[in-house]
C-alpha cells in the first residue's frame, strides 16, 4: 500500500459564512441542540468579523459574520447567501499538508500560518477546493484552548440540551455540469483520497430529474466526500436549483451521525426542524426490500426515517429541508448498522420528495 502523503485524524471544524452569526448561533442551539463553545467579536478585540462556535460531540461549527462593509466575507455571502466556506481537517502536520498539497495543484488559500496565546500554538494552513470552498488544515500540537487562538470561552445561561449528534460521516459537494471527475481527480490527486462509489444518472433519477455522484474518501476512511453533478432530465434536477442559487459549486449537506435516530429525529423535530417526507407507501414493501431491522417500523414511519441495506449491514437516514433562505444547504441524520453505503436505494424516493419541494419553489 501506497503511503498516505496526507494523513488526516478527522474533521476539525465547519465554517459557515452568515448574514447574522448570532441569530444562526441562537438557531444551531435551539433546534440542533449544539452547546456554546468560543466567541470572538468586539469584545476579544476582533474588529471586523465576530464568530460563534458551538459544539456538538466531534462536531464543532463556526458561524462567521462580518462586522464592516466590503470585503471577501461580505462578498461570499451576497454571491451565496449563507453557506459553508471552510471545511477544517484536523492533521498532525499543516505544513507538510500545504506543501504535499499545492506541490500536486492545490491553489493555496493560506501559507503555514502560526497563531498563538497562552495556551499554546496551532498551525494551519489552506487550499482551495470546488466553487470558493476552502480546506484549512489545522495542527493544534498540544493547544490548551478552548478553541483557537483569538477565541475566548462562550459562557451563556441559555443551554438547550443536545439531540444526540456524533460527527460527521460525509460532506457533499455539488458541483456544476462536466466538473465531477476534475473534482475527483482533484481528491485523487492533489489530496490522495480514492474513489469508493460512483452512481450514474440510472442510478439517480426519476421520471423528471437525474444526477451523478461519485464519493472519495481519505486513507483511513474518516473523510468522505462525495461529488454530486447534475445529469440530463425533463426536468430542472435539485442539484442545478443548488448551482443556479449558490452561483456556483459549494457545499449541499452536512451529514451527522446519531446513536438513536428515533430520538433524535423526534428531539429535532419538536425544537421545529424541517424534514423531506417520503409518501406512507414508502414502508408498504419496506421489510421486503431491507429486510429484518431491529427497530420497530412504526416509529420510523411516523417520523419518516428512510432504510436501506447494503452487503454488511443497514442503515437509517433523513434529510432535513434547506436550513438556509436559498435552497441549498441542508442537513442529513444518518446511522449506520454495519452499513458503509449512502442510502442509494432511498434515491429515488427522495428525489421525488425534494421534486414535490421544487414544484411548490417553480424551479423544477
Ligand atoms: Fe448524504
Amino acid at each position: 500500500m501506497k503511503e498516505d502523503f496526507l494523513p488526516i485524524n478527522g474533521t476539525d471544524y465547519i465554517e459557515l459564512y452568515v448574514g447574522n452569526a448570532k441569530q444562526s448561533a441562537h438557531f444551531y442551539k435551539t433546534a440542533y441542540g449544539f452547546q456554546s463553545l468560543a466567541y470572538k467579536g468586539l469584545e476579544t478585540g476582533s474588529k471586523d468579523r465576530v464568530s460563534y462556535v458551538l459544539k456538538q460531540d466531534k462536531i464543532t461549527l463556526v458561524l462567521t459574520t462580518p462586522l464592516v462593509e466590503g470585503g471577501e466575507i461580505n462578498a461570499h455571502i451576497s454571491k451565496h447567501g449563507d453557506g459553508v466556506k471552510v471545511i477544517a481537517l484536523w492533521v498532525d502536520d499543516a505544513t507538510k499538508s500545504w506543501e504535499e498539497t499545492t506541490k500536486r495543484g492545490a491553489k493555496s488559500y493560506q501559507k503555514p500560518l502560526v497563531s498563538e496565546d497562552s495556551n499554546g500554538q496551532v498551525v494551519t494552513s489552506g487550499i482551495y477546493t470546488y466553487g470558493e470552498t476552502i480546506h484549512l488544515f489545522v495542527e493544534r500540537k498540544d493547544y490548551k484552548g478552548v478553541f483557537l487562538p483569538g477565541f475566548q470561552k462562550w459562557e451563556s445561561h441559555y443551554n438547550p440540551k443536545e439531540v444526540g449528534l456524533k460527527f460527521v460521516d460525509h460532506m457533499v459537494g455539488n458541483v456544476g455540469w462536466g466538473e465531477m471527475n476534475t473534482w475527483v481527480e482533484f481528491y485523487e490527486k492533489v489530496m490522495g483520497f480514492s474513489q469508493l462509489v460512483s452512481f450514474d444518472d440510472k442510478d439517480i433519477s426519476t421520471e423528471y430529474t437525474a444526477l451523478m455522484s461519485k464519493v472519495m474518501s481519505n486513507g483511513n476512511g474518516r473523510i468522505k466526500f462525495p461529488i454530486n453533478e447534475p445529469a440530463e432530465g425533463r426536468k430542472k434536477s435539485q442539484i442545478e436549483e443548488y448551482i443556479d442559487f449558490y452561483n456556483g459549486a459549494g457545499v449541499q449537506h452536512i451529514a451527522v451521525a446519531t446513536d438513536n435516530i428515533i430520538e433524535t429525529v423526534h428531539e429535532l423535530k419538536s425544537r421545529g426542524v424541517e424534514f423531506l417526507y417520503v409518501p406512507t407507501t414508502y414502508y408498504d414493501d419496506l421489510l421486503d426490500r431491507v429486510g429484518p431491522i431491529e427497530e420497530d417500523l412504526e416509529p420510523l414511519k411516523e417520523l419518516g426515517i428512510l432504510i436501506d441495506r447494503d452487503d454488511e449491514g443497514y442503515l437509517l437516514q433523513l434529510f432535513t429541508k434547506p436550513v438556509v433562505d436559498r435552497p441549498t444547504m441542508f442537513f442529513e441524520i444518518i446511522q449506520r448498522k454495519g452499513a458503509k453505503s449512502f442510502g442509494k436505494g432511498n434515491f429515488k424516493a427522495l428525489f421525488e420528495a425534494i421534486e414535490r419541494e421544487q414544484e411548490r419553489r417553480g424551479t423544477l
